[in-house]
């Protein structure tokens, strides 16, 4: 078994990660522009957003983004400026303004996640039990 402990422990910490960023850094800065979650909700439409994203922000060929991991500011930086533009489109002023990048990532808080708690995932529960304290 003792062969089995820096696999484990690798393992560990990417899943905690994983989870880090899931459940991390979405919180409000005092910087942010108030987003309307229900003109998010159209614009995600409008921008076709959902077609690569799903309706839900789950699913589909891009990223999941419910719940955010980026904070707003990051959040607009990025669509306006995606590492791969020839898989996420740029969103560009004027059109794309901040105020509705900011409403669509409004949106995107208002979805309910549907990412269990650590405690209610079995593999994982397993993997912590298997790490020395
Ligand atoms: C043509 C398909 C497509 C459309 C349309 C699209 N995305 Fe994406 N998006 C992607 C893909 C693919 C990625 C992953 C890119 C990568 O791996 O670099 C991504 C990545 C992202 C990320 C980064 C996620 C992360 O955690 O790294 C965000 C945020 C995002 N998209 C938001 C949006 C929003 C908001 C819209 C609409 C305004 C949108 N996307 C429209 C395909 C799309």
């Amino acid at each position: 078994m003792n062969r089995m402990y820096p696999f484990l422990l690798a393992l560990l910490i990417t899943v905690a990660g994983l989870f880090a960023g899931i459940h991390g850094s979405s919180q409000q800065s005092s910087n942010d522009l108030i987003g309307d979650a229900d003109i998010g909700k159209v614009l995600f439409e409008e921008y076709t957003c959902d077609g690569c994203h799903g309706s839900t922000a789950e699913n589909g060929l891009g990223t999941r983004l419910n719940p955010p991991r980026m904070r707003q500011a990051r959040f607009i930086q990025y669509l306006r400026n995606p590492t791969n533009p020839e898989l996420m489109p740029p969103y560009q002023q004027p059109e794309a303004s901040d105020q509705k990048l900011a409403d669509i990532y409004a949106f995107l808080q208002s979805l309910p996640s549907a990412s269990p708690p650590v405690e209610e995932i079995p593999v994982l529960q397993a993997i912590l039990e298997e790490v020395p304290k």
